[in-house]
C-alpha cells in the first residue's frame, strides 16, 4: 500500500491536521468510555504538535483521561530525571500540561542492567498488546532513515530491543547534549515490526534536511538500509510534511 502524502505550505498547518487526527480518535473513544492508545515520539519534530494538543486541552476541553501512551524509545544510561532523557522530554513537552494519568504513560527504561533488558523489552511489547495495540503511532524520521531508534540495518520484523546508535544520529543530537561525547551510544527502541503493528501511522517531517530521506523512504526500494521504507508495507500510513520536506518527492 503506497504511503499517503499530505503536503502543507507551513508546518503550523501540517501540525493542525495531525492534531485533528489525534483529537478525533481521543474524543470518539471518550464518547463510549473507551481508551485511545497512542504511540508517541520525541525529537524536535513533534514539539509543535504537542503544543497544539496542549492548547486544545486548555482551550477546547480536549481531555487525555482516556489516553494510554507508549513512547518509541529511550537512551540507555539516562534516568527519567536527566533533562535529555525521553521520559523527561515527554513530561516537559506534553504530560505535565494535560490531564493524562501518569500511570498510563509508558517510556522504555534506559537504566536497567543488561541482564534485565530483554525481559523489560518483552514486557513492553506485552503491555502494548494488553492495551489493545496502538491506535495511532506518531513518528519523526532521522536522517539515517531511522524510525524510533531503528538504525540501518533494521529488518521489518524487529521488536523492542537494545540498539547501537549511528554516529550521524549521535552528531545530529549532539546540540541537545552540549557535546557529542555526552550522547549515549545505545538506546532501547520499539522495533520496525512493533511500529508496523499500529493500526495507523502518522510520520511528521519538516525542512529541507529531511527531503532526501523522506523521498527514499516513500519511493525507494523497501530495505533494511532505510528502516522507514518498511512503512510502504503499512495499510494506513500517512506522511504529513511541509513543502521543504516534500521537495524531492
Ligand atoms: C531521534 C528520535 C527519533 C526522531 C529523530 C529525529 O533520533 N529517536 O524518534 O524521529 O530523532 O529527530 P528530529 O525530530 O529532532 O529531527
Amino acid at each position: 500500500m503506497p504511503i499517503t502524502i499530505q503536503t502543507y505550505a507551513t508546518k503550523e498547518e501540517a501540525v493542525r491536521v495531525a492534531a485533528d487526527a489525534f483529537e478525533a480518535l481521543i474524543r470518539e473513544r471518550a464518547k463510549t468510555g473507551k481508551t485511545a492508545v497512542l504511540g508517541l515520539a520525541t525529537g524536535s519534530t513533534p514539539i509543535a504538535l504537542y503544543k497544539e494538543l496542549i492548547r486544545r486541552h486548555k482551550e477546547q476541553g480536549l481531555s487525555f483521561k482516556n489516553v494510554i501512551s507508549f513512547n518509541l524509545d529511550e537512551y540507555c544510561g539516562l534516568p527519567g530525571t536527566h533533562d535529555q532523557s525521553y521520559r523527561y522530554f515527554m513530561n516537559e513537552q506534553l504530560f505535565n500540561h494535560v490531564d493524562i494519568d501518569r500511570a498510563n504513560t509508558h517510556v522504555p527504561l534506559g537504566t536497567l542492567p543488561d541482564a534485565e533488558i530483554d525481559a523489560h523489552c518483552a514486557a513492553y511489547e506485552q503491555a502494548i498488546r494488553a492495551a489493545g495495540g496502538i491506535d495511532i503511532q506518531l513518528l519523526g524520521i532521522g536522517r539515517t532513515g531511522h524510525i524510533g531508534f531503528n538504525e540501518p540495518p533494521s529488518s521489518e520484523t524487529t521488536r523492542t530491543r537494545k540498539v547501537h546508535l549511528d554516529e550521524l544520529t549521535r552528531r545530529d543530537n549532539a546540540s541537545f547534549f552540549g557535546d557529542v561525547a555526552h550522547v549515549p551510544h545505545h538506546a532501547i527502541t520499539m522495533g520496525c515490526g512493533t511500529v508496523l503493528d499500529a493500526k495507523e501511522v502518522i510520520l511528521l517531517a519538516w525542512g529541507e534536511p529531511k527531503a532526501d530521506i523522506v523521498a527514499k523512504s516513500v519511493k525507494g526500494p523497501k530495505t533494511e538500509m532505510v528502516p522507514a521504507s518498511w512503512l510502504q508495507d503499512h495499510k494506513n500510513c500517512v506522511f504529513i510534511l511541509d513543502r521543504a520536506a516534500a521537495a524531492k518527492l
